[in-house]
C-alpha cells in the first residue's frame, strides 16, 4: 500500500485487496494477503476510535468489515487490563496482528488421555507482529492481554464471518468441547464509504 494513505483510506484499501483476492472463490492465506495484512497492522493510524473502547469486564470484538459473501471478516480485539479468552478454536483460518500493547498466545494440543496440554511455551505478540491460525494445523489456544494495567488491541482477519461461526470452547482439564458462537460487541460498522472530502478536493 502507498505510504501516503492514512486513516480509513488504509482500512478501505486493505479490504479492497482482500476482496480482489477472494474473487471469485474463498479468500485463502497467500503471501500477497499476508503482506497486505502485515502492512495494515504495521501502521497504527486507521482504527476508528469507536472500535478501540474496552469494557471493564469483558474483552471486546468489534466488527470492522464482513465480506458480503462471508468469505472473510476483519475485527478489532480490545483487551482491558488482565483480560483473557477461554481456550477456544476457530473452525476457519485467521491472521492475528498486534496493533497496540501486547498479547500472550498459549496453544494447546489434545493429549492421548483426551485432556488438553500446552503446546510449547507461550508466545508474545507485539505491535506489528502477525500470528497465523490454521484449523488443519491445530488452532486451539488461549489469548491474554500481556498487561495487567493497560489496554491492548489486536486486529484479526478470518476466513469467514467469525462472529457467526459455530466453534468451540474447551475445558482444559477434561478436554470437553462446548459449542461457542462469539457474536460481535458492536451493532454498527465504521463508515468506510464517505469519500466526499477527497472527491470535493479533487474538484479544486
Ligand atoms: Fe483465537
Amino acid at each position: 500500500m502507498p505510504e501516503s494513505i492514512t486513516g480509513l483510506e488504509r482500512l478501505r484499501s486493505f479490504i479492497a485487496i482482500a476482496t480482489r483476492l477472494a474473487s471469485p472463490q474463498a479468500l485463502a492465506q497467500t503471501p500477497e494477503l499476508a503482506t497486505a495484512f502485515a502492512d495494515l497492522v504495521g501502521h497504527d493510524d486507521w482504527l476508528p476510535e469507536a472500535c478501540t473502547v474496552p469494557h471493564p469486564q469483558y474483552y471486546r470484538q468489534y466488527l470492522l468489515h464482513c465480506d458480503p459473501l462471508e468469505r472473510f471478516s476483519l475485527v478489532s480485539f480490545v483487551w482491558g487490563p488482565g483480560q483473557f479468552t477461554p481456550v477456544h478454536d476457530h473452525e476457519v483460518w485467521g491472521y492475528v496482528g498486534m496493533l497496540r500493547g501486547a498479547e500472550i498466545n498459549q496453544r494447546y494440543v489434545r493429549a492421548a488421555d483426551g485432556r488438553l496440554a500446552p503446546a510449547g511455551e507461550p508466545t508474545t505478540l507485539r505491535p506489528g507482529d502477525v500470528e497465523r491460525l490454521s484449523p488443519a494445523e491445530g488452532d486451539i489456544h488461549r489469548v491474554s492481554n500481556a498487561y495487567p494495567d493497560q489496554v491492548s488491541i489486536s486486529v484479526h482477519l478470518y476466513g469467514g464471518n467469525i462472529g457467526a461461526v459455530s466453534r468451540h470452547v474447551f475445558d482444559v482439564e477434561t478436554g470437553q468441547a462446548k459449542p461457542f458462537v462469539s457474536g460481535y460487541s458492536s451493532a454498527t460498522l465504521p463508515n468506510l464509504w464517505d469519500r466526499s472530502a477527497a472527491v470535493r478536493a479533487a474538484l479544486g
